[in-house]
């Protein structure tokens, strides 16, 4: 089939007929209102305690000047709990730390503890994240948004691919995602232009001296960011440092079993995220090593397992993988070359290993479903849509990469491919149209079209 050939494939299924129930964000995050906007609703003091953990707090205005509605998710009262802290410990000057390694505005949020929970990335710290939403919302229409860096990503909406990367983790249950949804916060150690920062000086000045007017505010007094919230995992290395080291090391046999499995994980999210950035800094490795319990006189000794110990003897070891920065992905066209963002774990030698059943057995019942693929984008587009510079067109356009790339893979999984014949397949976009029907009734139709790319994706190994 040559390139640019459009072949319909998946016709009609009557979008009326399906039951569309969302809960991934939660009505928190509905609202519409910005930051700014936010920082002038009148506020009262209150001091703030650790066992009062965010469960029933509306009556309870927060730090920040923060609306109550925000940062709570009612299906998900642990995450909940857990936003909850950071705010304490903010409210208590226990405050975000700036990642230093961090490309971008990227903070390690802390419990009242000191103890860091989360990774917090602003929307407004993102490259071009301090442009006005209306304007970049322009320029896409009007020139290419690759003239913002990144080419084929939409810009300044690196929060909620963060978030989208974890909805497609849950949906597909594979677990490396560490949980992300979208929050507000606020803190002094956040980058706020001088403005904001001389604002929040005056309204303290007030706080002392009129301590009654000073009520109107919030504490700190700045506005509130709204960003990507990820849950922080602990004992994790860089991928890079364990990679490194299974190559003078090997792992146990079972134990790179484990450890494929995992990869293949890993492959199958940034694959139909069409992750842009998946250096070996960009996920991260646990790995409990193996040790060998045996009883003595003294009581528990370890001692180092080797391949040849027999594993029914011994703790298993875990091995696990957290695929964390997934902010550069959802492209709303296929890079024009492979070359230009790769997936760097093509070139580990997990890679070229055919899919195993186990993998196979995971996602392709739900990758094989075009209901299950609809829900996916539907769910997407409520995570989507909050954004200010949201662009139904350009979502339709990632949705479409999305929908190629999901082709792509369900196929590669059927033929027993590995992730490095996946990443050699060209890339393909499905394009979804509604169509009316003119029959004795008249009805609304989905249709499909697949369309591959002008360039073929290219593979090699230098
Ligand atoms: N969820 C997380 N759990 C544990 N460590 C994390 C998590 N997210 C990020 N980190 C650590 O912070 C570093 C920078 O985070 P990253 O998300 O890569 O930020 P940036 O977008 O600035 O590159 C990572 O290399 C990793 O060491
Ligand atoms: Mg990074």
């Amino acid at each position: 089939m040559s390139a640019g050939e459009a072949v319909p494939i998946l016709v009609s299924t009557n979008s009326d007929d399906r039951v569309l129930v969302h809960s991934v964000l939660g009505q928190s995050l509905a609202s519409d209102s910005s930051a700014e906007d936010i920082s002038l609703v009148p506020e009262v003091a209150f001091e703030p305690t650790l066992d009062s953990p965010g469960i029933n707090r509306e009556s309870q205005p927060l730090l920040g000047g923060l609306d109550v509605s925000y940062n709570q998710f009612p299906d998900d009262p642990t995450f909940s709990d857990l936003v909850w802290q950071a705010e304490v410990a903010i409210d208590n000057g226990i405050f975000p730390e700036r990642i230093s390694q961090g490309s971008s505005g990227s903070y390690f949020v802390k419990n009242p503890t000191g103890k860091i929970i989360g990774v917090f990335k602003p929307k407004d710290e993102e490259p071009y994240g301090r442009l006005n939403p209306k304007w970049t919302k322009w320029m896409h229409k009007l020139c290419c948004p690759c003239c913002f860096g990144r080419s084929c990503l939409i810009p300044n909406q690196g929060y909620l691919s963060e978030a989208a990367a974890n909805l497609v983790d849950a949906k597909l249950n594979l677990h490396i995602v560490p949980k992300t949804k979208v929050v507000k916060l606020v803190s002094e150690t956040f980058n706020y232009p001088r403005i904001d920062r001389q604002k929040a000086r005056m309204k303290r000045a007030i706080m002392e001296q009129f301590p009654n007017v000073g009520l109107r505010f919030n504490r700190i007094g700045l506005p509130p960011k709204i960003g990507s919230f990820q849950l922080f995992v602990d004992g994790y290395k860089d991928a890079d440092y364990w990679l490194r080291r299974f190559e003078v090391e090997p792992l146990p046999t079972r134990m790179a079993q484990k450890f494929q499995l995992q990869f293949e994980r890993l492959v199958v999210l940034d694959y139909i995220i069409r992750n842009t950035d998946r250096g070996n800094d960009n996920w991260l490795i646990k790995y409990d090593q193996p040790s060998i319990v045996s009883n003595n006189v003294n009581g528990i000794t370890q001692m180092e397992a080797t391949d040849t110990v027999d594993w029914n003897l011994v703790q298993l070891p875990e091995i696990t993988i957290a695929a964390i920065d997934n902010g550069l992905a959802f492209p709303y066209k296929h890079p024009d070359s492979w070359r230009a963002y790769p997936y760097h774990w093509a070139w580990l030698p997990q890679a070229k290993v055919p899919f195993s059943r186990e993998t196979r057995e995971l996602v392709l019942p739900l990758l094989g479903d075009m209901n299950f693929v609809q829900d996916l984008c539907d769910d997407l587009h409520l995570l989507f849509k909050q954004d200010k510079g949201f662009d139904r067109g350009l979502f339709e356009r990632q949705m479409s990469v999305m929908r190629g790339q999901i082709l792509n893979l369900t196929q590669a999984l059927k033929d027993g491919k590995s992730p490095v014949q996946l990443v050699q397949m060209p890339a393909v976009v499905v394009e979804k149209r509604v169509e009316k029907s003119q029959g004795q009734h008249t009805s609304r139709f989905l249709s499909f079209t697949q369309r591959f790319q002008d360039k073929s994706p290219f593979f090699s190994w230098c």
